[in-house]
């Protein structure tokens, strides 16, 4: 059997029809197939390279940390370098009331940790998530997703949730005193790249706060520079009580985090001791990648790049078939009539070399989620093949 013959065979598979494309190397906004065949990553491996693939310092700061140590005790016991740098730059570029870091091994991870803090810290039981939110896969995570597709063949999940309508100014007064936390995605990834209005995060802001209730951003998809500010909430100038992480953190690796005031996060610690744990969360490897993306993120300040190739994509991507286009930073939802039409043009666009793919609450929108490393001249080819694509079906 081939390797792809194994692939399907041997290791479990998501769908009945995943992209299959063997990949053997990625070099900053370049994937390369077995057959040799270049593809330009217009999704990054779905929103985490965001400073390329194996940018050089983030592969030295790999092997640096290789070179002392991996794993050596659970998470939260030993003083371990790499954590503690990070945590330590990660909270010099957030707010001050975001300064303290519970590093996990992934965004759903992220997501389990927030909601069990509002519980730990408010005592109430009651979770408000918003529909057409998606925030990971784990039981936890899946109870708040918005889309009943997806959660009612893993019944029962956490009671006391409820869905509300993002950016619907009625029903934040679904909030009350009960409740425990909301959490919301600061834009709406899965939904296809939707931003709620300042006024609508600020209404909601005030309501968490008039209720005692803790307010959970999800900057899974939305942070480390996407949305061309650093973190998405500066655009609508709310903080967070609790905000997570994933994705892009790791620069590469497997990192998530959720991050609070240390007052609120030093809870988990007590009463019951270990209130939070895990082995592998904030492995000093991947916090090394991580810290080193970082600081690629602000040297090379990359999101001062971002309006011009967000201009770029609102200048190219005209078609009469493109029946409108989300734009937030560089991150867009190109949306077609219908998921048929938008999955013919993403396969026509992987055969032309570039990489798409679509939206979990929005199938019928192509995806644009590329390092933010891109060259404008290599997003105008991915613009040209997109176009082409649609002439040629
Ligand atoms: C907004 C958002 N939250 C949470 C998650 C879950 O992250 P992970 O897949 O690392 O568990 C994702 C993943 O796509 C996401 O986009």
């Amino acid at each position: 059997m081939n390797l792809r013959q194994l692939f399907l065979q041997h290791v479990a598979q998501t769908s009945m029809a995943p992209l299959a494309l063997e990949i053997v190397r990625a070099e900053g906004c370049e994937l390369f197939d077995a057959s040799g065949k270049r593809y330009i990553d217009l999704i990054g491996g779905i929103s985490v390279a965001n400073t390329g693939h194996r940018h050089p310092k983030v592969v030295e700061a790999i092997r640096k940390q290789l070179d002392a140590y991996m794993h050596v005790m659970v998470y939260g016991e030993f003083v371990q370098s790499p954590q503690v740098q990070y945590a330590h730059l990660l909270t010099q570029h957030l707010p001050s009331s975001l300064n303290s870091v519970y590093f996990t091994n992934s965004g759903a991870e992220a997501i389990e940790g927030a909601m069990k803090l509002a519980k730990r810290v408010t005592g109430r039981t009651e979770i408000i998530a918003f529909k057409d939110s998606y925030h990971g896969s784990t039981q936890g995570a899946l109870s708040i997703i918005g889309s009943e597709y997806w959660r009612n063949a893993f019944r029962p999940l956490l009671p006391g949730i409820q869905h509300l309508t993002y950016h619907s100014f009625e029903d934040l007064a679904f909030i009350t005193e009960h409740t425990a936390c909301v959490i919301a995605e600061t834009v709406q990834a899965e939904g296809g790249v939707k931003p709620p209005t300042k006024e609508w995060m600020q209404a909601l802001r005030k309501r968490c706060t008039e209720t005692g209730t803790l307010l959970v951003l999800d900057e899974i998809q939305a942070g480390f520079g996407r949305t061309g500010k650093l973190w998405g909430f500066e655009h609508f100038e709310v903080i967070p009580d609790i905000m997570t992480l994933g994705k892009a953190l790791g620069g590469g690796m497997p990192l998530g985090a959720f991050i609070s005031h240390v007052g609120l996060m030093n809870q988990l610690a007590d009463n019951p001791v270990l209130g939070h744990i895990t082995t592998f969360g904030g492995h000093p490897v991947c916090c090394a990648a991580g810290m080193a993306a970082f600081q690629v993120l602000l040297e090379e300040n990359l999101v001062a790049g971002i309006p011009a190739k967000e201009a770029l994509l609102k200048r190219r991507l005209e078609h009469p078939d493109i029946k409108a286009v989300h734009k937030f930073g560089l991150w867009a939802a190109v949306e077609f009539d219908s998921f048929e039409q938008c999955k013919k043009v993403i396969d026509r666009c992987i055969e032309k070399g570039l990489i798409s793919d679509w939206f979990l609450f929005a199938s019928n929108c192509l995806r644009i989620s590329p390092p933010l490393t891109i060259s404008e001249e290599q997003l105008d080819r991915a613009c040209s093949i997109i176009i082409e694509s649609i002439d040629e079906m």
